[in-house]
Order: C-alpha cells, then structure tokens, then sequence
C-alpha cells in the first residue's frame, strides 16, 4: 500500500542513533545538527534515559486517564522546580500542536472570547486552532478559516493594543524565538508592553515554547529573558527526547474544571518515564548553561565566515542566514559530509538544533565542512 505522499524525503535511511551520531543501513554515520526537529534533547539513546524506559515497561507502559498516576505529579514537580514556574498547574498531552490547540482553549474558556492574535511567520501546529494561528495559507484548509485570527508584526504595539481593544481576543499566542519561521525575536520591551496590554484587556498571554522550551536556548523556557508571567506556557518536542509527550503550564488564576481538557494518551506512564529521564539528565549534565556557552562557542565561529550575513538565534536554537537559498548547501552537508542540519520558512536560513549534549568538537567539523561547502 502507497503511503501518502506528504514529506519531502532525504535518501537516508538511519536504522541505529547513540550521543550525537546518527547511522544509515550502510552503517554510515551522520553528525545530527538537527536533533529530529529540535526533539533530541539528551541525546539519541542516552543510557540513564533508555534505562528509565525499560523498568517502566516492565511495570506499566500505558493507562488512561481515569486512575492515579503519580509520575504525572512526579513530572509536574520537577518541571516546575527546573523551570521556576511557581504555582503553575500542568496538563498533558502528547505533541505541541495539541499542547497549543489546550492553551488556545484554556484561553477562550477563561475569557468567554474567540479572537487569537498570532504574528507573521509564526508556526503553532497543524490543528483546528492552531493551523488557524499558522501564519502559512499552504497549510490552511476552508474548515480552518472558520477561526478569528489577526496576524500583526512583532513589535507593532500599535495594532495589538487596537486589536485588544476592539474586545473579542481570548489570546495572544507567541513563540519568544520563532522556529519554523526563522529565528526572529521581539523586543524585550514589546513582549513586556504585549504582557501588560494583555492583562488590561482581559486577554491570556500564550508563550509557545514547544521547539525552545526543556533548555534550548539556555534558558529553561526562552521568555524567561523576559520578566514576564504567561497564561499558559506550552511545551512538547524536547521534554521526551523522542517520546511522544506535550503539555500546558497553566497560571494558578486559571481554575480547572472537571471535563475542561482530556485526552486518551496524554500522560501515560511511559511518557513520563521519558520526559522524568530527560529532566534527570538536564539537571545532572547542567544542559541548560551548556546549551548557552556552545551557542557562544558557535556564534564566535559563525562570525569569522563572510558569506554568513546575520547570525540568528540563542543557546542551541540556532541559524545562520545567507544572501541565497540554502538547499544546495543542506544536500551537499547530508550527502558530501554527512551532517544533518535544518531548513525554515526563511529560505535563506540555514538552521542549527542539535542535541543539548553537543562539544566543541562537534562544531568544528560543521564549521570545516560548511567552509569547503562555500568555496
Ligand atoms: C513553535 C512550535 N509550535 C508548535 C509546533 C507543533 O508541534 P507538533 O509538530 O508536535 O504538533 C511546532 C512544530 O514544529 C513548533 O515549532
């Protein structure tokens, strides 16, 4: 049977991953700049991870929602000790879409208001709500334009305090770094400005942290450069280190009710066995200020190549921009060279999201190869 025919595919076939490696079935091993989409967060196999793994699938792998879990509180305590979150109220789930389409509910419950106000070249997931919160029509169908979205530019606090005004938002939705857009960041005194018109309007603040939240970007959530307090604050690819897990911190004036949210898989054992390992190895490794002085490493590196015309990004959430397009220079790092990077909707932007694990090393053979894909 055809499967159906939506990604365009690289001819790589990886059948075994360790540390930062990734290899084919020819037993070829490719350097993993790309991290599976900003997902490997530890490591591919790390040991204390496939370890937790293992002893959770010999005691219970999966159960729904109606019985005690207590890793879920278990998961729920770590993340708000690592994160200094305090008093926010965690519901699971299983991707960032999901995690987001909860956040944007949560948002309208609370207000009893539909309108999200989402910016240009964001990317929030491919879900009723969220797509519709897509800054991309490709991706949109008709059923989707049923929600009320107004795309502003990061920075305009102008047409977000017009919009607010007008009284119809649930929610602002913003990624602090966006991802699939491409690196761009607001002004810290937009995103402070963007908090408080929020409050005066009634309207909840949605940070998207589903790619740079779990410590990418140095920080454990990457609107902690900023002092602010967000509604809800989603999180997803990095907290299972490939295990399909997601979820919503919810500030404690948001009050749940029984029925509000749920889902089937959201939150089973397995998952939080995942994202509590993940969490185990962040805080042993010191990941998070790792992430930071290798970004630092990086970016020092990135300045001394010319054909490099803006440096983007922070932590390991990182992009390189160039005056053309970078499809040729991505095939030549995966089939010449062996390195796996990522591309965005900038199609000038060369992107960087490797496992928090990364050295020095590392680096140094992308930065060589980059340098014989230029000449
Ligand atoms: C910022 C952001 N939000 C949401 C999503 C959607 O996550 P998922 O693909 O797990 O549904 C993504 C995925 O790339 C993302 O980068």
């Amino acid at each position: 049977m055809a499967l159906f025919d939506v990604y365009p595919l690289y001819d790589v076939e990886p059948v075994k991953a360790k540390g930062l490696y990734v290899y084919d079935k020819y037993k070829k091993k490719y350097l993993d700049l790309y991290g599976g989409h900003a997902v490997i967060s530890i490591g591919h196999g790390h040991p204390t991870y496939k370890k937790a793994l293992r002893q959770q699938l010999n005691r219970i792998g999966f159960y729904s929602n109606a019985i005690q879990n207590p890793l879920q509180h278990q998961l729920a305590d770590e993340i708000i000790a690592q994160s200094c979150c305090e008093n926010y109220q965690l519901f699971l789930c299983s991707t960032g879409a999901e995690a987001n389409e909860n956040a944007l509910k949560l948002a309208s419950f609370e207000t009893g208001k539909s309108r999200v106000i989402a910016f240009k070249n964001a990317f929030h997931g491919r879900t009723s709500a969220t797509v519709a919160a897509t800054d991309n029509p490709n991706i949109n169908a008709p059923l989707n334009a049923q929600h009320q979205v107004s795309f502003l530019e990061f920075n305009d606090l102008e047409s977000l305090e017009a919009t607010l005004k007008k009284g119809d938002v649930c929610a602002v939705i913003f990624e602090a770094i966006q991802g699939v857009g491409g690196l761009d960041e607001p002004t810290e005194s937009f995103v402070v400005e963007m908090e408080k018109l929020c409050e005066k309007y009634g309207a909840c603040l949605i940070a998207d942290e589903v790619q740079s939240g779990f410590g990418r970007t140095g920080t454990f959530f990457a609107y902690q450069k900023y002092p602010i307090r967000p509604h809800v604050i989603s999180m997803a690819k990095g907290m299972g280190n490939g295990f399909p897990i997601g979820g919503v911190l919810v500030r404690p004036d948001i009050k749940a009710r029984y029925g509000m949210l749920g889902t089937t898989f959201g939150g089973n054992h397995l998952a939080c066995r995942a994202s509590l390992a993940v969490l185990e190895v962040l805080k042993k490794s010191q990941l998070q200020p790792h992430a930071k002085d290798m970004g630092d490493y990086f970016v020092e590196n990135a300045k001394k190549i010319d054909e490099v015309k803006k440096i983007k990004g922070r932590g390991l959430m990182l992009g390189l921009e160039f005056d053309h397009e970078v499809g040729e220079i991505r095939k030549k790092l995966i089939y010449d060279h062996h390195i796996f990077t990522g591309g965005s909707s900038n199609k000038n932007l060369l992107r960087i999201l490797p496992p928090l694990t990364i050295e020095k090393k590392h680096f140094d053979v992308f930065f060589d190869a980059l340098k014989k894909c230029l000449t």
